[in-house]
């Protein structure tokens, strides 16, 4: 069993809801999983602390309790870029401080789901991207994909940047957030031009709806 990096072509494109379906699907596999989210900008201030929701989604699925901060090293609370946020909060993103909380995560558990933000380029500092952190975690990639108009294009781009980072592409996920034309022929269209296989293609859920089952085995 190995980790994951979950991207995917924008933010907003559905990687919180698979990121927690991939941690159950691991965990109906027998395995311990945890999630983590390194890098959030949209935080709450609590009395805890800064609190982002999709970090919070991720540790209500994982199978172990951890300190907040361990999955969540560095939440800023503008939902804006995050280099953008941490220069506003005037602090610099440190990829080895993410992937130290990751090492302590992952020698607890058998597997760690980490979702990005945003999408595979988006800047973390003034010289390293969201691509840079999946290649010091050396992890396998899942890419989800929001099926709407122009995700062909973002699709096979991001295709692209994560193979030439030599990173492992383990697959790619069809997802639609919202009803839109011609899903069908977009969703073949992807699976005739990338190459690693199609994980799930998961339909606009409704509350009851879980995603899991939309997915294939691992
Ligand atoms: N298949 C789906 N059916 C219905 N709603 C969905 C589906 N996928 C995503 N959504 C909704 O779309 C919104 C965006 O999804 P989500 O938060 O998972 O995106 P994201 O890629 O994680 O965004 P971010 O970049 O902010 O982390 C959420 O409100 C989510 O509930
Ligand atoms: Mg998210």
């Amino acid at each position: 069993m190995t980790s994951i990096f979950v991207t995917g072509t924008d933010t907003g494109v559905g990687k919180t809801g698979i990121s927690v379906a991939l941690i159950e699907l691991l965990q109906q596999q027998g395995f311990t999983v945890a999630g983590m989210k390194p890098i959030a900008s949209g935080c709450e201030k609590t009395i805890d602390g800064l609190r982002n929701g999709d970090a919070v989604q991720l540790m209500q699925q994982a199978n172990i309790g951890l300190p907040y901060e361990l999955i969540n090293p560095y939440a800023f609370e503008p939902a804006i870029a995050p280099h953008i946020a941490a220069k506003q909060a005037g602090i610099e993103i440190d990829l080895k401080v993410i992937q130290q909380h990751y090492q302590q995560i992952q020698q607890q558990v058998d597997a760690v789901v980490v979702e990005g933000a945003g999408g595979w380029l988006v800047p973390l500092n003034q010289h390293q991207t969201m691509a840079d952190l999946a290649v010091i975690l050396d992890l396998p990639v899942i890419l989800v994909v929001g099926i709407r108009l122009g995700c062909i294009n973002h699709a096979l781009l991001t295709v692209k940047a994560i193979e030439s980072t030599g990173l492992k592409l383990q697959g790619w996920i069809a997802n639609h957030p919202e009803a839109s034309e011609q899903t069908k022929e977009i969703v073949a269209t992807l699976k005739l031009h990338i190459t690693a296989p199609c994980l799930g293609n998961i339909p606009v859920l409704s509350a009851k709806e879980r995603a899991v089952n939309y997915l294939v085995d691992l």
